[in-house]
């Protein structure tokens, strides 16, 4: 889908930059989602209540989300999802939808949850400004965080799946997730990827490596 959340000329977004120069949209549904944010972690709930605990950090913007599942031993079915973040707004809207997503009609199961993609919660969402793509990213990962949890804890660990990065350019050391991160943080030509990372200066042989990766992550984000 499209994400028309870009003002056009001379009207204002929802949100507007200091300096006036750039301003977004959010949708109702967005917005529903960070008014009333579904499935927040409450102070006095009981962390034991939980069999599953995952946590990540944004490298893009330094903000965290910790996530805990519920999860029945028997079906493997997520039957609760609670979320705690120091996000912004954008972070907040898209874990709310995917505690939603993952526990509605008796909950994913944890493979299903496996496959959601970012992409899909930014659908039922109805888009999100691309300068805050990297923001549903956050409890993507945080669900994987947790599924990893709950493998490692019941000691299956052949379903657990570690992300590693690989360095593409030896030269300047850039990695693949260095390159994914440029991508979501709106870098979609090789030549913003190296304003942003200096990838390939001095290594011209590893380009063909760096765009391919960018379409990948391109297609993998935004469709
Ligand atoms: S999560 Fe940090 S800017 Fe959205």
């Amino acid at each position: 889908m499209t994400h028309k959340q870009e003002p056009v000329d001379g009207t204002k977004g929802d949100v507007t930059t200091h300096d006036n120069a750039k301003s977004w949209f959010y949708t109702d549904v967005v917005k529903d989602h960070f008014f009333h944010p579904r499935h927040f972690m409450h102070e006095d709930a009981n962390e034991s209540d939980y069999n599953a605990i995952g946590k990540v950090g944004s490298p893009a913007c330094g903000d965290e989300l910790r996530v805990w599942m519920r999860v029945d031993p028997q079906t493997e079915r997520i039957l609760d999802f609670r979320w705690k973040t120091f996000g912004c707004g954008s972070a907040i809207a898209s874990t709310s939808m995917a505690s939603v997503m993952v526990t509605e009609n008796g909950g994913m199961t944890l493979e299903e949850a496996r496959k959601l993609k970012p992409q899909d919660i930014m659908d039922r969402l109805g888009g999100l400004p691309q300068r805050k793509f990297h923001c549903s990213v956050l409890c993507d990962k945080a669900l994987r965080d947790a599924i990893n949890d709950y493998y490692r804890r019941t000691e299956q660990f052949n379903h657990i799946i570690v992300e590693t990065s690989r360095i593409i350019d030896p030269v300047s050391k850039v990695t693949d997730h260095d390159i994914e991160r440029s991508v979501l943080e709106g870098a979609h030509t090789l030549e913003l990827v190296q304003q942003k990372t200096k990838v390939g200066i001095g290594n011209p042989n590893c380009l063909p490596a760096v765009e391919e990766l960018i379409r990948f992550y391109k297609e993998k984000y935004f469709g």
